[in-house]
C-alpha cells in the first residue's frame, strides 16, 4: 500500500481512524472468490445487484468486476445513522424506480450490524415480483444487538467484531469512505 496515506506513528493521516482490521489486499482476495462464488450461483440468470448506497458503492463497484456472469446493477438509497448510532429508523429512497419483476436480487449491503436496514429493504422488496432475493454484505458485525428477526445474509465477505469501523465506502458522519482498507475508529482523538 505504498501509494495510500495510511497511519503511522510519526504522522497520523487521519487522527480518527485507528488499527487497519482489513488491508486492501485481504479486500481484494476475498471479493475475488465471492465474485466467483456469485458467478458459480447465477451463471445464465443475469441477477440484478441492488446496490444500497452511500455504504456499498466501492463494494458494488469491485464485486460488479468479479462476477463474471452477465448482471444488472441499480441503485438505490438507505439512511439510518447519526454519528456512530443507529438511530432506530430507515429511510429508503430510490426502490420505485427499480423494476424486480420476475428478476433474482442480490441486495449489495455495506454491513449488517442490528438488521434493521435489512429487514426494512426485505420488507419493502416484497410484492415488486422478484423470482428471488438474496443478500451479499461486505461486512456481518457480530453484535447481540441483531434483530432476532433479520433476514439471513446469504453472503459475506468478512465477519467483524463489534466496533464502529470506517473505510471501503463506511464511513463515521460522511469521512473516511474513501479509504481502501476497513481501519477502527479512534474514540480518543480529535478529528
Ligand atoms: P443496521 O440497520 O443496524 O444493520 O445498520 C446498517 C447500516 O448502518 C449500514 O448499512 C451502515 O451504513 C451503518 N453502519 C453499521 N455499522 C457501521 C460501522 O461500524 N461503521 C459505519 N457504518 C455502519
Ligand atoms: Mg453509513
Amino acid at each position: 500500500m505504498s501509494n495510500v496515506r495510511t497511519n503511522t506513528a510519526e504522522q497520523p493521516a487521519y487522527p480518527r481512524v485507528g488499527e487497519v482490521l482489513l488491508s486492501a489486499e485481504a479486500i481484494a482476495s476475498r471479493v475475488d472468490a465471492l465474485g466467483a462464488e456469485l458467478t458459480t450461483a447465477y451463471a445464465g440468470l443475469r441477477p440484478v445487484l441492488v446496490s444500497v448506497l452511500k455504504g456499498s458503492y466501492i463494494f458494488a463497484a469491485d464485486l460488479s468486476r468479479v462476477l463474471r456472469a452477465e448482471h444488472d446493477i441499480e441503485f438505490i438509497r438507505a439512511r439510518s445513522y447519526a454519528g456512530s448510532e443507529s438511530s432506530g429508523s430507515v429511510l429508503i429512497t430510490g426502490l420505485e424506480e427499480v423494476s424486480l419483476q420476475d428478476r433474482h436480487v442480490i441486495i449489495v449491503e455495506d454491513i449488517i450490524d442490528t438488521g434493521l436496514t435489512l429487514k426494512m429493504l426485505t420488507k419493502q422488496m416484497r410484492g415488486l415480483g422478484a423470482k428471488s432475493v438474496k443478500t451479499c454484505s461486505f461486512l456481518c458485525k457480530i453484535t447481540d444487538r441483531r434483530l432476532d428477526d433479520t433476514p439471513p445474509v446469504d453472503y459475506f465477505a468478512f465477519e467483524i467484531p463489534d466496533k464502529f469501523i470506517v473505510g471501503y465506502g463506511l464511513d463515521l458522519d460522511q469521512r473516511y469512505r474513501h479509504l481502501p482498507y476497513v481501519a477502527e475508529l479512534n474514540p480518543e482523538k480529535p478529528t
